[in-house]
């Protein structure tokens, strides 16, 4: 009897043991099999994409438009490369399950206009969803991984934006890993560029899935505050904040695309968002109506010194190193030792804004040089920081050099 009872406590202990030991993550045989990158991305991408201004109303010739104008205007010379058809470009699958273009929108096909962008020196950047249907209702990837990722490739793509519509119960790591493996399988180099909107937390696991994922909702053009899923560029620049030990060439936290020159916020406030965009590692892909662009909203999409922080080797996404209520200093270490720095003024007077050298890693007894980004001016040699007045919702933003 006794033994009976001994057994059955052992029947009912055992199990819980186990449930209460689950495998050791770092038991080497649980491991995942490393994974290498893809090499791609080493510096933040930069490009333009549909969506931020004509959402679904795209075809062909807003496509070849865009490219010609990226050229004309020297967004391309600036480093704007990458040519991105958003949501909407879709038809239906062929009886092979093929995916085809929308015959209407698209009537020379996708390979042609893919022809078409690389005949301008440009890349070619594509649209589609890991779920079911993308988010504007269109034929997802969902079971389809291998074979969109073959179609991607013999069309010429470079570039990949996957979204997270639709997906029910995926599991996300899973989700995207499949299609890293798909497009890698594809024999092309395509940057993939995951847009889970930070749901699943991919800055955690995605270095060497995706090469850039969003890690918030969408932006729209406004300066703060949050509109259903949307978020002003504030909101968004606060929940990039502690990101910055996550990206580095090759993978890069995605604040979403660039709103420069869409009407809703002022000059001042479009040179704030590029330029913290800049200070972020973030990819710079623009937005807007290259067709239409103000001197204002090019000078600003192209101020090669700003661009320069952006694209800096080192890859070291900037963060908030001080902060008194609405005034704000953010800060990134660049490869040559020296820093870029951003004063930002969040309120609605002007303001006196000062670094600290001691914010910046330097000693404060340290004479460095500083450099004026957008007045493009040297401002002279200073000790212990350095001090400027900055207009409401506005930026300024230096480089700092050791000048010994
Ligand atoms: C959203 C995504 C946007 C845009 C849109 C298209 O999920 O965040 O950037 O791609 O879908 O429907």
């Amino acid at each position: 009897m006794r033994r009976m009872l001994l057994a059955l406590a052992a029947l009912l202990v055992v199990p819980l043991l186990i449930l209460a030991h689950p495998a050791r993550a770092d038991d080497p045989k649980d491991m995942e099999p490393p994974r290498p990158a893809n090499g791609l991305a080493l510096t933040p991408p930069m490009g333009w994409n549909t969506w931020n201004k004509f959402a679904c109303e795209i075809n062909e010739d807003v496509i070849r438009k865009a490219a010609d104008a990226l050229v004309s205007s020297g967004m391309a010379g600036a480093g704007y490369k990458y040519v991105v058809i958003d949501d909407c470009w879709h038809g239906a699958r062929d009886a092979h399950g093929d995916m085809q273009p929308d015959p209407v929108r698209f009537p020379s096909g996708l390979k042609a206009l893919g022809d078409y962008i690389h005949s301008k020196g440009l890349k070619f950047g594509i649209y589609s969803d890991a779920g079911k249907m993308t988010c504007g209702k269109r034929p997802g990837s969902l079971g389809h991984e291998y074979q969109d990722a073959a179609q991607y490739a013999a069309w010429g793509v470079d570039y990949l934006k996957y979204d997270w519509c639709y997906t029910g119960t995926l599991d996300a790591k899973a989700a995207y890993t499949l299609m890293s493996d798909a497009l890698r399988a594809s024999g092309r180099d395509i940057v993939f560029s995951m847009c889970e909107w930070g749901t699943a937390k991919p800055w955690l696991w995605a270095q060497t899935v995706g090469n850039l994922w969003r890690s918030t909702g969408d932006i729209y053009d406004g300066w703060q505050g949050k509109k259903d899923y949307s978020l002003g560029i504030m909101d968004i620049l606060d929940l990039e904040a502690d990101l910055y030990p996550y990206a580095g060439p090759g993978h890069w936290n995605d604040p979403d695309m660039l709103e420069v020159g869409n009407g809703g916020m002022t000059e001042t406030e479009y040179r704030s968002h590029f330029s913290l965009w800049a200070l972020l590692a973030a990819p710079l892909i623009a937005g807007n109506d290259l067709t239409s662009m103000s001197p204002a909203t090019r000078a600003i999409l192209t101020n090669a010194e700003v661009i320069a922080v952006d694209q800096d080797p080192l890859g070291a996404q900037g963060r908030r190193v001080a902060k008194q209520g609405e005034l704000e200093v953010w800060a990134r270490p660049l490869a040559n030792g020296d820093r870029a720095v951003i004063l930002l003024n969040r309120g609605a007077a002007p303001a006196k804004i000062t670094v600290n050298w001691t914010d910046l890693g330097y000693p404060a007894k340290l004479p460095a040089k500083v450099r004026d980004l957008w007045l493009a001016k040297d401002q002279g040699t200073s000790k212990g920081g350095y001090t400027a007045e900055v207009a409401p919702h506005g930026v300024v933003m230096v480089t700092v050099r050791p000048a010994v």
